[in-house]
């Protein structure tokens, strides 16, 4: 008999989803009608949970006894209450490294979009507003200073990347990266008063909880921009609305919120943000190499073989 694996979001990809139901009784929990219905006569069944962005709930997790492994796919897994899940030894998988480039690539065109108007360009031109005067002036990266926040896999592409931009690239982390050649900040509010652009790239979760505050913004001050590629729970979003609405900073790129999909109604109405629906890892590519490392997962996981990307 089939074991039964359960799907909280639709993230994957049909090809994936196809050997996942060769190997697999697959439960789509966003299908369900009645998902605590659905849960409750599938409890005992139940020995995988797939999952995304979406929380895998304490209470999720204690309502299932069989439950062995927890394959995420995304590389944040502050989705998941990795103390409740190591308890109980269910091992969780994320998908890192394959979505960094990507992910990157959109930190670095909201950089690119918000210094140089270009969501804001293509809006003027489609209004119609070109025929009564050029769009104001944008500002210029070569020799620009851009602070990391969190220089892991994706901190780390993101800083290659505003390099080759010829901007000079400073950091903040938990802790100094003796072979990492840029500038370390131990304090965030220093790092955000000295650079012109502060690029959120760090893991969620409680550590990072509203580390980017009133503060920090305060600091990065009327010409600086935030470009947030890491999770919502990073920047205090009232703080963020009201920096914004006064334009204590220039503006800010933002592909992750608070509490998604919902995006704050003050930021839809305002020029100087870009918004995005959290798209770090959009491509087909991406997305199915993520996939194909969830099933790995799950296969190698009930074949008694090592995980591929355990999460520690
Ligand atoms: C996306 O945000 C991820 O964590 O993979």
């Amino acid at each position: 008999m089939k074991k039964t694996a359960l799907i909280i979001q639709h993230f994957l990809l049909p090809a994936e989803m196809k050997v996942l139901e060769e190997n697999f009784r697959v439960i789509r929990l966003w299908k369900e009608r009645d998902p605590e219905a659905t849960i409750q006569e599938n409890k005992k069944n139940i020995v995988a949970v797939v999952s995304s962005l979406l929380p895998v709930s304490t209470t999720l997790i204690e309502a299932l006894p069989n439950l062995e492994i927890i394959a995420n796919m995304a590389v944040g897994v502050d989705n998941i209450p990795m103390d409740v899940a190591r308890a109980r030894g269910i091992a969780v998988t994320n998908t890192p490294d394959v979505l960094t480039d990507d992910t990157a690539n959109v930190g670095l065109s909201l950089v690119l979009a918000l210094a140089r108007r270009i969501v804001e360009g293509d809006m003027y031109v489609r209004v119609g507003k070109w025929q009564n005067g050029p769009l104001p002036l944008g500002v210029s990266l070569t020799g620009k200073k851009a602070g990391i926040a969190g220089l892991g896999r994706i901190g780390k592409a993101v800083a290659k990347r505003l390099e080759a931009f010829d901007m000079d690239v400073v950091y903040h982390g938990r802790s100094k990266q003796e072979d990492q050649p840029y500038e370390y900040y131990e304090d965030l509010v220093e790092m955000a008063k000295a650079v012109d652009f502060l690029v959120l790239c760090c893991a969620g979760g409680p550590e990072t909880e509203n580390l980017v505050n009133y503060k920090v913004l305060e600091a990065l001050g009327p010409k600086g921009f935030l470009v947030n590629i890491a999770r919502g729970s990073v920047v205090n979003e009232e703080d963020l609305l009201i920096i914004l609405r006064n334009q204590g900073i220039a503006g800010a790129g933002l592909d992750v919120f608070a509490a998604e999909p919902h995006v704050p109604e003050a930021l839809l109405t305002m020029d100087n943000v870009v918004l995005l629906p959290h798209i770090g890892s959009a491509t087909f590519e991406t997305r199915t190499e993520m996939g194909q490392l969830v099933v790995r997962n799950l296969l190698a996981h009930f074949d008694g073989e090592p995980l591929l990307t355990p999460y520690q």
